[in-house]
């Protein structure tokens, strides 16, 4: 079996419609014919520099949504990144091997330290995928699934593992992406041309798995939509339209020029009223299995130490090989 490995940070409340289809679906699909491994990267997120009791509760509450949506540890293995050492060890080995140019050349490092003052940001925000390098990397994953926004993340890592085979000697798989069509980028629900997203997207924008239905069909029904009155699919001039129909399209296994028949003449609220539907349709028992496995945080834990234990033996092995070829001496 191919291996996989991808992760989800923990920096919100809830994951949002974007982080489900872009990923998390298809992690679900995957464990049935991969090898795969899912973590949640609170080390990433402390690149922002969250409150600890916050950051420990979020990991949680993103833990058990995973579960909740569908991954199985019998099936696959779930793990909390900070409980595998190796990650941070080999993303230093990694950090080594990057240059400073092409670590600035990262449009998400552009995009997230903006938001604070000239050199404000953290060195960590910047050295961010080089972590995410290192995730990928320790696992040897043959594939990757992740969203369209994780693409040059992917390069990098590619780059690296090349450069570090060359420079040490044949270690490291050369991953590839898997970015699933159509819903490869969900945009914000008022701002049909930008991804949505929990950082920068205004709440009206963004739905969330764990959202009751009544705000969940309020966002929809307000969602910004086009010129014009017909339910049709066209990326330049109906962005609006295009996402919707693209979620309702992936959340009912309907093809999207079935819907564009199945919605002439009908105007843009029947359609809408649909799409409500099938999110809440979708989102509701996800939620519910997600309250239940937060009420026994115990349980939650112990699933995790499981995933951790799993995933450590596969790093250790990894991270010994590379200790030896950098050429660490070895602790007697
Ligand atoms: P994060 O937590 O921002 O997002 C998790 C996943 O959701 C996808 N995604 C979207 N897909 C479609 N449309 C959207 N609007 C949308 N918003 C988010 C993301 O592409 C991602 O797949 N850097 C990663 C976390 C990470 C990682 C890794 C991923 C750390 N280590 C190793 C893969 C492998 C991130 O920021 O995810």
């Amino acid at each position: 079996r191919p291996r996989v490995l991808s992760g989800i940070q923990p920096t919100a409340d809830s994951f949002h419609l974007g982080n489900y289809l872009g990923a998390v679906r298809q992690w679900v699909a995957m464990q049935e014919t991969h090898d795969a491994f899912y973590c949640v990267v609170d080390l990433h997120a402390i690149t922002v520099q969250p409150d600890p009791a916050e950051l420990r509760r979020r990991t949680r509450i993103a833990a058990a949504q995973l579960f909740a949506c569908g991954l199985d540890p019998e099936r696959c293995t779930v793990f909390v990144q900070s409980h595998v050492r190796e990650h941070s060890e080999l993303a230093w080995v990694l950090i080594c091997l990057t240059g400073m140019g092409e670590a600035g050349r990262m449009t998400q490092f552009k995009d997230k330290s903006a938001k604070y003052g000239e050199g404000a940001a953290s060195v960590g925000l910047f050295t961010y995928p080089i972590l995410q390098a290192a995730d990928i990397l320790l696992y040897h994953a043959d594939e990757v699934p992740v969203g369209a926004d994780q693409k040059q993340h992917l390069e990098l890592t590619r780059d690296l593992a090349q450069r570090f085979n060359h420079r040490y000697g044949d270690t490291f798989t050369l991953p590839k992406p898997a970015i699933p069509k159509e819903v490869e980028k969900i945009t914000d629900l008022q701002d049909p041309t930008s991804k949505m997203s929990k950082s920068s997207s205004s709440p009206q924008g963004i739905l969330d798995l764990l959202e009751q239905p009544g705000p969940l069909r309020k966002k929809v029904m307000r969602a910004v939509t086009d010129t014009g009155s017909e339910v049709v699919a066209d990326e330049e001039n109906k962005p609006g339209v295009t996402n919707l129909l693209r979620i309702q399209s992936a959340l009912t296994g309907t093809p999207i020029p079935e819907l564009e028949a199945r919605y002439a003449g009908q105007g843009y609220g029947t359609f809408k009223k649909d799409v409500a539907e099938a999110v809440i349709e979708t989102f509701t028992p996800i939620r519910e299995r997600t309250e239940k496995l937060l009420a026994d945080e115990h349980e939650l834990d112990r699933l995790l130490a499981i995933g951790a234990e799993r995933a450590g033996a596969v790093a250790r092995a990894t991270m010994e090989k590379v200790r030896d070829r950098v050429g660490f001496l070895p602790r007697v």
